[in-house]
């Protein structure tokens, strides 16, 4: 019998769904992706998202205060102006709730369910080189291969919740604010701790005190925070929030930020310290992320940082009436904004309450948690229920999670051993044909982000139809490109004061033995922009484009 006529057994890769691209993640990034490449290419295209919804982000932290930092007016798609009319944001920051109306809004107005297979968490992803493919292997055992695979898994999806001893043997509820169960919780007359000062536990203290018979907030590093000033937009606002689409769109677009505010040109030293105290008490009264784009230098000078650092130590002694608990709130080690900087709605004014004490777990750190409660070395804490607000393994935990196989073999979590290692933050040496959106090395974490995942789903998309007209089967950038921007993350973060804060998740601190490289590109969203055109431009310059894969098969 000829060789061709034997029957090979089917291997299950062999019957698995072929698609074009497959897209893992449905929040802001995957959902634009799916338009761009499904609607705009008209390819085959699928999205596996773990959760049950879309929304990302705002399907998974639903705990109480969580809430949007950035405003609601640049906290949305850009792409489609039509899209953009046909929404009217309620309040300054936007609420999860709010946010995930928008995003089922966008789900039902561009027909995305039909795309995406929900409650399909990826568990693996191999490249078959033979066959120039990703296979992609899911929870359920089941497999999916494509020609491209889009990782659109977010920076901050992956829960931290910290390895304390004895967490299994507590008898009381626990949950971590990113996985926070659909129902909600009842905190009603029970007796709380919340582990945890960021962003996260900065917004739910006030809400969960508001409803506790008693909470205790375990703070490890002291945050900065300023007030958010939310509110109800008012009718003139959305007037001039629909009148100004294309000014909102060209600011956010053109700015370091992602914002639709720019930081002031001008030095802390240019003014003298009675003008400097008004500008920041005006910022103060303002509220919100502005108030680090009061001064031009605040992240790149110390000297500079530590007048705004000591304006808002100050307010905080101001706010808090009990002296200790106020000196403990206002010992914070690291340059204002050095950390993601949180924004709050009467977190500071919390611990004025009589049902809310915060506990030193710097000084007495946290040894076990106790079957009824969490012990410090410095005493017993008997909780009801525990709060993990500690954050994430950002960045690199979701897309190690995957378990990806690049060519030979290797794993990414081998490629990034000392640290993640992309060109651009959008693809890796050794991986082709793969895309990271917001991935390390790129401003992600450190802009607006539905900006940044715009640029970088549109690049993207731009790319594989580049690809495509010009015949190239597989790309992946060049060791040296990667080497370089490598590089340029790395000194971009230095010339500013964020690589200072030392227990930073920028930084990877914030999970035991991670390796401590600073993730974001820190050169500003505009001037990332202006690179990747120019790449794009040169031709898809750094990147290793094969017409014709030698060892293509099939
Ligand atoms: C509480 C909170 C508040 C925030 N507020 C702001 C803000 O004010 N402004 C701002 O710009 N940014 C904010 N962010 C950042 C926010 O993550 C981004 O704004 C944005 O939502 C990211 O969208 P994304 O699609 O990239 O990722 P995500 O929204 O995180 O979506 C990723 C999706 O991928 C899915 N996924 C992950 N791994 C897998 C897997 N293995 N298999 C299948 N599916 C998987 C997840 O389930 C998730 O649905 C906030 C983040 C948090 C946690
Ligand atoms: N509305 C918004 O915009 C918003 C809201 C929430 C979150 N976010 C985003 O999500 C990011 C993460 O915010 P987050 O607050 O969830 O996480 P986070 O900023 O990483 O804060 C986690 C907190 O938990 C503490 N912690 C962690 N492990 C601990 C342990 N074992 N014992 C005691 N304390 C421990 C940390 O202390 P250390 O600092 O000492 O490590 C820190 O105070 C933010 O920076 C922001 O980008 C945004």
């Amino acid at each position: 019998m000829p060789d061709t006529m034997i029957a090979s057994p089917k291997t299950p890769h062999d019957t698995a769904p072929e698609y074009d691209a497959l897209i893992i993640g449905a929040g802001f990034a995957g959902m634009y992706e799916l338009i761009c490449l499904r609607d705009r290419l008209g390819l085959n295209v699928r999205v596996l998202e773990a959760g049950d919804e879309v929304g990302g982000t705002w399907y998974w932290n639903r705990y109480p205060g969580a809430r949007c930092d950035s405003e609601s007016h640049v906290y949305n798609y850009t792409f489609s102006k039509e899209l953009y009319d046909s929404w009217e944001w309620s309040e300054r920051y936007p609420g999860q709730a709010e946010i995930m109306r928008y995003m089922k809004h966008v789900a039902d107005r561009f027909d995305l369910r039909r795309s995406i297979s929900f409650g399909t968490r990826v568990t693996g992803a191999a490249y078959d080189e033979a066959a120039n493919r990703w296979i992609v292997t899911t929870e359920h055992g089941d497999t999916h291969t494509a020609r491209f695979l889009i990782t659109a898994v977010g920076c901050l999806s992956t829960a931290n919740v910290p390895a304390i001893p004895g967490l299994s043997e507590f008898k009381g509820e626990w949950y971590h604010t990113g996985q926070w169960p659909q129902e909600g919780v009842d905190f009603t007359g029970k007796t709380v701790g919340l582990i945890g000062t960021g962003s996260t536990g900065i917004q739910a203290t006030p809400v969960i005190a508001e409803q506790a018979g008693h909470l205790t907030v375990f703070q490890r590093t002291a945050n900065y925070s300023v007030p958010a000033n939310n509110g109800p937009l008012t009718a003139e606002f959305k007037q001039w929030v629909r009148d100004n689409y294309d000014e909102i769109r060209r600011i956010s677009r053109s700015n370091a930020n992602g914002q639709a505010f720019t930081v002031e040109d001008r030095s802390v030293f240019d003014v003298d310290q009675e003008e400097r105290q008004a500008i920041y008490e005006a910022a103060w009264a303002k509220g919100g992320l502005q108030f680090r784009a009061t001064f031009r230098d605040l992240l790149l000078d110390k000297a500079a940082n530590d007048t705004a650092s000591e304006f808002l130590k100050a307010k905080i002694r101001s706010l808090v009436h009990d002296p200790a608990t106020a000196a403990l709130l206002a010992d914070i080690d690291h340059p204002y904004a050095a950390k993601r900087p949180p924004i709050d709605t009467g977190y500071f004014d919390a611990f004025n309450r009589d049902n809310v004490s915060l506990v030193d777990v710097r000084a007495n750190p946290i040894e076990r948690i106790l079957p009824h409660g969490v012990q410090t070395s410095a005493g017993e804490y008997p909780l009801d229920i525990i709060v993990f607000a500690t954050g994430f393994d950002a960045m690199t935990g979701p897309l190690l999670r995957l378990n990806i196989q690049g060519r030979d073999g290797v794993t990414l979590r081998e490629a990034w051993a000392s640290g993640p290692r992309t060109y651009l933050g959008l693809q890796v040496s050794g991986f082709p044909n793969l895309f990271t959106i917001t991935g390390p090395g790129s401003p992600s974490v450190l802009t607006n982000m539905p900006v940044a995942i715009e640029q970088h789903a549109e690049w993207i998309a731009d790319c594989i139809a580049h690809l495509r007209e010009t015949g190239v089967e597989q790309m992946e950038p060049k060791p040296d490109a990667v080497e370089q921007w490598v590089s340029r993350v790395n000194e971009a973060a230095s010339a500013t004061l964020l690589p200072q804060a030392s227990s930073s998740w920028y930084l990877g601190a914030n999970v035991p033995g991670k390796p401590r490289v600073f993730m974001p590109f820190a050169g500003g969203m505009a001037r990332y922009r202006e690179i990747c055109d120019q790449v794009a431009a040169n031709g898809y310059e750094g990147f290793t484009m094969t017409h014709e894969p030698s060892r293509i098969t099939a």
